[in-house]
C-alpha cells in the first residue's frame, strides 16, 4: 500500500457519531476525508454539506471500500453491520477503524480480526475515552507500580437515554444490532476497568429491562473477578432521572485510591497516593472540564495514533484484540442473566 502525505480516510455510517470523525479527519494534517458512505441519501448531502470537504458519496460500502484511493474506513453504522463491513474492507485491502462494539458477537469479532490479519491491515477499535488526560494518568501510575496490590475496582454508568433517544432509529436497543445499555454505552468504561485490572476470570451479572420500550436491559449490574485476584464492580443505567449524572471510574489498591468521574470520565475526583499533595494539586489545577458531549474528547488523538500506527506498521493502542475483551464481559453478563450462573472465562 503506498503511503502519500496525508491518509485518505472515508466514512461508512454518517449518524450521530460520524460527526465526531468528521472533526478529528478535518483536524488533523496527517488526515483527508476522501469518501462517504450511508444508505440514507438525506444523511449523507446534509453530513457532506456541514464539512469543508470534496468527498465523494457512496450509498453501497461494497462500492466504497474498492476505491483505490481509500487507505483507511472508519465504521460508524449500527453495531450489528460493523464486523461485516470491517471484513469487506479488509479484504478490498483497507485498514479499518471501528466504532464500539467491535461486534455483536465473539465469533464475528474473531472472524474480523482475522480477516484483518489475513488481509495485512491494521484493526483498531474506538475506545476514545482510553485517550482523556485522566485515565492516562491513572494508567501510567498503575504501570509504575503505584498502588501496590490491586483491590478493586467500579465502573459506574449513570445516564439518561429517554424514549425519544430510542426512537431515532429502529436498530437501537435490539439485541442484534445494538444491545443495551451494557453494550452501547457501558461499553467505554467497562473496557476501562479491564484495562486497568486485567484478565477476568469470573463474572456474574444480572440485567434489567425496566422503563425504556426496549428490546434489551436499561439497567445492568455485575460483579468480576480478575486472575490478579480484585474484585470489579460494574452499574450500568440508561434511566437515571432525569438527566446523565456520571461515567465514574474507581480503583482502589493497597498504596492508592483514584475516582475519575465527571460526566464522561473527565475529571480526577480522587488522587491518593503516599506524598501526593503537590501532583494532586497540580492535577486538579490542569484537569480538562466536562467534556460537551458524553463522546469526549479522545476520537481525534485515537484517530491520530491508528494514523500513525498505519504509517509505523505497527499495531494501534487498541487493535482488535483488545477491543474484543469488553466485548466478552459483556456478552458473559447476557449470559448469566439467561442461565442465572457465574460464567467462568478463559484466561
Ligand atoms: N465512540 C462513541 O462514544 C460512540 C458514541 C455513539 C455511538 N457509537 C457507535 O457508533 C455506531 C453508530 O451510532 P450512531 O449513534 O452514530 O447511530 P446513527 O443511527 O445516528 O447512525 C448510523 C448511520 O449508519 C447508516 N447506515 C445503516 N446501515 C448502513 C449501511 N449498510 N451502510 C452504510 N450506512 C449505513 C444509517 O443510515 C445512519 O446514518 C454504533 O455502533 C454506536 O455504538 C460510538
Amino acid at each position: 500500500m503506498s503511503t502519500p502525505e496525508k491518509t485518505r480516510m472515508a466514512i461508512i455510517g454518517c449518524g450521530r457519531i460520524a460527526r465526531k470523525h468528521a472533526e478529528a479527519i478535518t483536524a488533523l494534517p496527517e488526515a483527508e476525508l476522501t469518501a462517504l458512505c450511508d444508505i440514507a441519501p438525506v444523511r449523507l448531502q446534509e453530513f457532506a454539506a456541514q464539512y469543508p470537504i470534496q468527498a465523494r458519496a457512496y450509498a453501497d460500502y461494497h462500492e466504497l471500500v474498492h476505491q483505490p484511493d481509500i487507505d483507511l474506513v472508519t465504521i460508524a453504522t449500527p453495531s450489528g453491520l460493523h464486523a461485516e463491513i470491517g471484513i469487506a474492507a479488509a479484504q478490498a485491502g483497507k485498514h479499518v477503524l471501528v466504532e464500539k462494539p467491535m461486534a455483536m458477537t465473539l465469533e464475528s469479532a474473531d472472524r474480523l480480526i482475522a480477516a484483518c490479519r489475513q488481509a495485512g491491515v491494521q484493526l483498531g477499535v474506538i475506545h476514545q475515552n482510553r485517550f482523556n488526560k485522566s485515565v492516562q494518568l491513572l494508567r501510567q501510575a498503575l504501570e509504575q507500580g503505584r498502588f501496590g496490590r490491586l483491590t478493586h475496582g467500579q465502573a459506574t454508568v449513570r445516564w439518561n437515554r429517554d424514549d425519544a433517544y430510542y426512537e431515532q432509529a429502529p436498530w437501537r436497543g435490539t439485541k442484534l444490532q445494538d444491545g443495551g445499555v451494557l453494550m452501547n454505552q457501558s461499553i467505554h468504561n467497562i473496557d476501562l476497568l479491564q484495562w486497568m485490572f486485567g484478565p477476568v476470570t469470573s463474572v456474574f451479572g444480572y440485567t434489567a429491562q425496566h422503563l425504556r420500550k426496549i428490546e434489551m436491559e436499561d439497567v445492568g449490574i455485575a460483579v468480576l473477578r480478575f486472575a490478579n485476584g480484585a474484585l470489579g464492580v460494574i452499574e450500568a443505567a440508561a434511566t437515571i432521572y432525569p438527566r446523565n449524572i456520571e461515567e465514574t471510574l474507581n480503583v482502589f489498591g493497597e498504596n492508592g485510591s483514584v475516582i475519575i468521574g465527571g460526566i464522561a470520565v473527565n475529571r480526577i475526583a480522587t488522587w491518593e497516593f503516599p506524598d501526593a499533595e503537590t501532583e494532586q494539586q497540580q492535577i486538579f489545577a490542569s484537569q480538562a472540564n466536562d467534556p460537551p458531549d458524553v463522546y469526549g474528547f479522545g476520537h481525534r488523538l485515537l484517530f491520530l495514533d491508528m494514523i500513525q500506527a498505519i504509517r509505523e506498521n505497527r499495531s494501534p493502542a487498541i487493535p482488535g484484540e483488545e477491543g474484543r475483551k469488553a466485548l466478552e464481559i459483556i456478552l458473559a453478563i447476557y449470559a448469566c442473566q439467561e442461565s442465572g450462573q457465574p460464567v467462568l472465562m478463559n484466561t
